[in-house]
Formats: C-alpha cells, sequence, structure tokens
C-alpha cells in the first residue's frame, strides 16, 4: 500500500474528483479528511469510505470555516502527510459584461481559499510531506468567458512554485495536477446549472472532439495522478504542473475535430502519390 500510516486533507472530497481520490486514499492505506459544504453528501461519502474517513463541513472561503477545520484536525489527526487543495468552481466571467462580484467569487474560492488551506495547514504538516493543487488546462486553452476561471489555475501553478521555495527546507513537496475535461458534477452546477439535454450532449461531444484520446477522462484517473504526486513514487518530483488530459495541450493536432479536417487532405496527397508512380 502506497500510503500506509499517512494522514490527508482533501478539501472538496465530497464530490467528483476529489471522492475519487478519498476512495484511491482510503484503499492506498491513508486516513483521510474530506471537507465540503453540503452536508448531505459528505455524509454519504463518509460513509462509503468507511472508518478511514472523517468528514468536515467547511466553507473554504470563509476564514471562521478553516479555523475551526484546523483546530477539529489538531485534535482528531494530530499531524498530516498531505494535502490536497482541490474544492474548486467554474464560473463564467466574460469580458465586458461580468460582475465584479462574481470575479472575485472565483478568485476567492480556487486561488485565495487554497492559499489559505496550505497556509493554515502548514504547521501541522509533517517533514517530508506533499501538498497538491487542483489546476486545470485552463492556465493554456484560452477559452472565451472563463477568465477568472483560467487566472485561477494559472495563479495556483506560480503560487506551489513559491510555497515550494518556502517549505523546501522541511522537505515538503508541493506539485499542481492540471485536469482536462473529467466527468464530474462540476458540469451540471453554477453557469450550466439549467443547460438542456441537448446542450449538454453538444458540449459532451465538443470536448471529445478536442481530445486526442478522443473522450472525456474519468476522476479516477485523475486520482491515480494525484496519488503519484501524495507518494514516495514521486519522491523527485517537485513544483512541477502534471497534467492530466489526454494529450488535448500536449498535442492539440492530434484531436478528432482536427485529424477529420486533415484526413480529406492526407488521402488527396496519397492518391497524387499512386499518380506519380
Ligand atoms: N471536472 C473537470 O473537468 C475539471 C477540470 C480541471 C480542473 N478541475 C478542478 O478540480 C477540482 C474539483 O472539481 P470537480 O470536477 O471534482 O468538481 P465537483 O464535483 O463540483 O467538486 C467540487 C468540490 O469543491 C467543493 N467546493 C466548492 N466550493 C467550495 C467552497 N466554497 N467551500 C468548500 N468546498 C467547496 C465542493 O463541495 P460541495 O459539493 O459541498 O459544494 C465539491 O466537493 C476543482 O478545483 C476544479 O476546478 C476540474
Amino acid at each position: 500500500m502506497k500510503l500506509a500510516g499517512k494522514k490527508a486533507l482533501i478539501t472538496g472530497g465530497n464530490s467528483g474528483i476529489g471522492l475519487a481520490t478519498a476512495r484511491l486514499f482510503v484503499a492506498e492505506g491513508a486516513q483521510v479528511a474530506i471537507t465540503g459544504r453540503d452536508q448531505n453528501t459528505l455524509d454519504e461519502a463518509v460513509a462509503e469510505l468507511g472508518s478511514s474517513a472523517r468528514g468536515y463541513r467547511v466553507d473554504v472561503t470563509i476564514a471562521e470555516d478553516r479555523k475551526q477545520l484546523f483546530a477539529a484536525l489538531a485534535k482528531d489527526f494530530g499531524k498530516l502527510d498531505i494535502v490536497f487543495a482541490n474544492a474548486g468552481i467554474s464560473g463564467r466571467t466574460p469580458t465586458g459584461s461580468t460582475d465584479e462580484a462574481i470575479f472575485e467569487n472565483v478568485i476567492h474560492t480556487n486561488l485565495s481559499a487554497a492559499f489559505f488551506t496550505v497556509n493554515s495547514a502548514a504547521p501541522l504538516l509533517n517533514d517530508n510531506g506533499s501538498i497538491i493543487f487542483s489546476g486545470s488546462v485552463h492556465n493554456y486553452l484560452g477559452q472565451p468567458g472563463v477568465a477568472a476561471y483560467a487566472a485561477t489555475k494559472g495563479g495556483l501553478v506560480s503560487m506551489a512554485r513559491s510555497i515550494a521555495a518556502d517549505l523546501a527546507p522541511r522537505n515538503i513537496r508541493v506539485n499542481v495536477v492540471a485536469p482536462g475535461a473529467i466527468k464530474t458534477p462540476i458540469w451540471k452546477r453554477g453557469p450550466r446549472a439549467n443547460a438542456s439535454a441537448e446542450e449538454s450532449a453538444k458540449l459532451a461531444k465538443a470536448f471529445s472532439s478536442a481530445v486526442p484520446q478522443g473522450r472525456w477522462g474519468e476522476p479516477e484517473e485523475i486520482a491515480k495522478a494525484v496519488l503519484f504526486l501524495a507518494s514516495d513514487d514521486s519522491s523527485y518530483v517537485n513544483a512541477v504542473e502534471l497534467i492530466v488530459d489526454g494529450g488535448a495541450t500536449g498535442a492539440p493536432f492530434g484531436a478528432p475535430i482536427i485529424q477529420d479536417v486533415f484526413r480529406p487532405l492526407s488521402s488527396a496527397a496519397k492518391s497524387a502519390e499512386a499518380h506519380a508512380d
């Protein structure tokens, strides 16, 4: 087991990527503290994860909630070895029509709260620990309407480097996992909460066709990358962004949507070659 005897905090551990990671961490021998705002899904997750997990209702944007969380963790867990600062929201912030409060809420949740979670966790972390942030391919994509979200995910990468330097004397590694499009409830929240089935299907198809592997990722595929960063398997991996996106950012010209454009050209080229022989 890769995490035997380790103690981990996973924010947003009651849903999606956080919950998949909590399942994997428990299977690998860790004791896990999960947080979320929704008491029902938090209770369900703890019931499923069993006696190795405890749940804490926390809104990461509220300083008093975080204070109470870390006081409870000090009492219940003593020390921590791993922090997965994963809680996050999406949000539409198109340039020219965005309300300041919406923009600030995305920044507060995804960036500031992630920092202050780690800031409060640092004194509880054992030396040789591991911190992982949930980044995103939106650090690179340039998708319209997501300026705040993209800024938070890019910000996490530069923030992680600085924190890695802060915590280097304690050999605490700090990395970012950057998922592509992953099948989780985030796609049905916020701006897409009222999307029709037809709109959702169109979006699902569009994203699949932009990925060289031709499909969405599963939360379990991100969990495996987080396990790698959390465990000794990545003992010399520090201050990096690990992109897990089916090749969407690294090989965009391999995506079906682009291949479909080139395929007729390559057939024509083959035919021209055949005639030249
Ligand atoms: N799914 C993707 O395609 C994708 C791609 C790239 C990056 N990511 C990132 O992965 C992370 C996890 O997202 P997910 O896809 O697993 O989505 P999700 O299923 O919607 O999970 C989001 C989690 O964050 C928690 N959360 C949100 N705001 C919070 C707040 N103010 N206080 C406390 N908890 C809060 C939610 O708790 P409640 O449910 O209790 O509100 C939930 O547990 C996010 O940072 C997201 O940006 C996701």
